[in-house]
């Protein structure tokens, strides 16, 4: 069975400042781990076969995916990068753009609405999780299709849904898995149980 690698985007200067959602750049350090990401994927034995050619990689369509992607272009010219919109991260619909602290101290009521539900509430005029792990249904029926391995470049709340969809982790728990920034998620299906190899990069 082919290995599928997840990664999430470098990080972006969203992720510096601490504000969530948006469509930012990657900051200097998130291009650094695109270039040290792509380099060290591109050694891996799955990356390139014989008679399936070059692993997938697939991204969704936001800026800081898109640019961690484009790194393998430089790499291999004839790499196929397939842009997916149901890998963009979940909409946060009117606290995109805010931190964290702000959503608490100008929406209280959302802040704990969503403190205390975190899978099934939806941000006003936004998603929830729940709405996330269905629109990643077809993401996951072309993953578990396909005869060539995969690399998925997406976010953390969309990685966190296949992750543990893979690892067959609890449905509650998914909004709060741990998922780092610049490291790569090898999953390995086996007969019984899917082996999770980590790879992180200190940039
Ligand atoms: O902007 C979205 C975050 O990456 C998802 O994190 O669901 O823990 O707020 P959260």
């Amino acid at each position: 069975k082919k290995a599928i690698f997840l990664t999430r985007h470098g990080e972006s200067e969203f992720n510096v400042s601490g504000r969530i959602g948006g469509d930012g750049a990657l900051s200097s350090s998130g291009k650094r781990y695109a270039k040290a990401m792509a380099d060290w994927i591109i050694m891996q034995p799955e990356f390139y076969n014989r008679e399936q050619g070059h692993m997938h990689i697939w991204c969704s369509t936001m800026k800081r995916t898109v640019q961690t992607a484009n790194a393998f272009k430089k790499r291999i010219p004839n790499v196929k990068i397939y842009q997916w919109r149901a890998l963009n991260e979940i909409d946060a619909g009117i606290c995109e753009g805010k931190t964290y602290k702000q959503i608490e101290s100008e929406m209280p009521n959302e802040f704990t609405a969503r403190a205390k539900d975190k899978l099934s509430y939806r941000y006003p005029q936004g998603e929830s999780y729940k709405d996330v792990i269905q629109r990643l249904e077809p993401v996951i029926f072309e993953l578990e299709r396909s005869t060539q391995p995969v690399l998925v470049i997406a976010h953390r709340a969309v990685l966190r849904c296949l992750y543990s969809y893979f690892m067959e982790l609890p449905i509650q728990s998914i909004p709060h898995l741990d998922l780092n920034l610049h490291t790569v998620y090898k999953l390995s299906p086996g007969d019984y149980k899917t082996e999770v190899d980590r790879f992180t990069f200190g940039l």
